[in-house]
């Protein structure tokens, strides 16, 4: 659907999920190649578009999604980072997922606070 189209789409190596339950749509993640200003990794893999359906939230479907982009950036060949603009309210949650914070909040005019979290893997 146009409407829900997003620059980053059709990127080579993106890889976009969703999370059902019982067969409705309650959360959606992607994932794609773009390196971070200053990343100290090889490859540099960004998410974006993480949501959860309000009603879904809390119930573990956000880890789901971001586990299984990390094991799609495991695939791909490690070391990588992963990294976000995550919004600052939360932050917990992606530090729950073993993320860390970089730098200070900062705005994005339009969609408010946020702040760099990212996230090393290494190879087992
Ligand atoms: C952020 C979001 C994607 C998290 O999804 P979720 O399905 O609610 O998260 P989960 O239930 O999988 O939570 C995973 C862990 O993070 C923790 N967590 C979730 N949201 C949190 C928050 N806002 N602050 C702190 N911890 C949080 C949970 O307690 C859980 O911890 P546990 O595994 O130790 O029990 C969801 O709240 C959302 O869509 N928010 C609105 C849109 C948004 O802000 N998107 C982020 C853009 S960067």
């Amino acid at each position: 659907m146009s409407a829900c189209a997003l620059p980053y789409d059709t990127v080579p190596g993106a890889l976009h999920i969703g999370c059902f339950q019982h067969n409705r749509l309650i959360g959606v993640g992607s994932i794609l190649p773009d390196p971070r200003k200053g990343a100290t990794q090889p490859a540099s893999w960004r998410i974006r578009g993480m949501a959860v359906e309000e009603d879904a939230r809390g119930t573990g479907a956000g880890r789901k999604i971001v586990e299984a982009l990390i094991s799609y950036v495991e695939q791909q060949g490690l070391p990588a980072e992963v990294w976000c603009n995550g919004r600052a309210h939360v932050t917990g949650f992606y530090q729950r997922l073993g993320f860390q914070q970089l730098g200070d909040v900062f705005e994005i005019p339009g969609t408010g606070p946020h702040v760099v979290m990212v996230k090393t893997l290494a190879p087992q």
